[in-house]
């Protein structure tokens, strides 16, 4: 039995990396594995709050308990948390959404020799950016950031212009951490640009260390 901190409370996640398909067959994505969204819903759940998981595809499976909604685009995306979002005390945007789609899509699959050299692009709504214009004052509404190099200056350049309310700047270029990996270690920013360093450590406890900020913020 866990410590019940969250009894009573609605936490919305998003994990995983979004498709952008060009055909049915090929599509634009990303290396998110989605394992850092379920370690918040597996630690969201232990912590007795009532759990939503929109997740993109992935290679687990959503914990008995919690309510898993499946999408694949950014678009799908948006529009689940969107109407979600009246439903969640907590949101937590992990997912790694594409910046971009192809900006036509074929039914067909596109032969090769139909397929263009260069490829036009189209941007996809920026779903949290969304969120943070609308969440009420009480709602509490974190990021991700996954950055190479500086995590901070970028990290805190997102978190005020997406109006959130924390962001982890969560580095990918340090090994055993972030996309993929079991482990993970960021920077946790909060609104008044405080940094909580997160040691290296496994997405589970980070996830516990983030509920740990939430608790001592609602
Ligand atoms: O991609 P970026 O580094 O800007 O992501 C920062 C935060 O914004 C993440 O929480 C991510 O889930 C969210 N995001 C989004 N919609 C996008 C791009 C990013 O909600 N189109």
């Amino acid at each position: 039995q866990g410590k019940q901190d969250l009894t009573g409370k609605r936490v919305l996640i998003s994990a995983g990396g979004t498709r952008e398909y060009l055909d049915p067959v090929r599509f634009i994505g990303n290396p998110s594995t989605g394992k850092m969204g379920l370690a918040l819903a597996q630690a969201a759940l232990h912590r007795g709050a009532k759990v939503t998981l929109v997740h993109c595809p992935a290679s687990w499976n959503v914990p008995l308990g919690v309510k898993g909604i499946s999408v694949i685009s950014a678009a799908e995306m948006q529009q689940v948390m969107l109407k979600q979002l009246g439903n969640a005390d907590i949101i937590i945007m992990s997912a790694a959404v594409a910046d971009v789609k192809p900006r036509d899509y074929s039914a067909e699959k596109l032969p090769k020799c139909a397929l263009p050299e260069n490829l036009p692009l189209a941007p996809v709504p920026d779903i949290v950016a969304e969120l943070g214009k609308i969440k009420q004052p009480q709602q509490l509404l974190i990021g991700f950031a996954a950055q190479t190099g500086d995590i901070i200056t970028p990290a805190k350049e997102k978190l005020q212009r997406k109006k959130l309310d924390a962001i982890v700047a969560n580095p990918i270029d340090k090994v055993d951490s972030g996309f993929g990996s079991e482990n993970n270690q960021a920077v946790l920013i909060d609104k008044a640009g405080n940094e909580r360093e997160i040691p290296h450590c496994s997405k589970l406890e980070m996830a516990h260390y983030l509920f740990d900020f939430v608790v001592g913020n609602l």
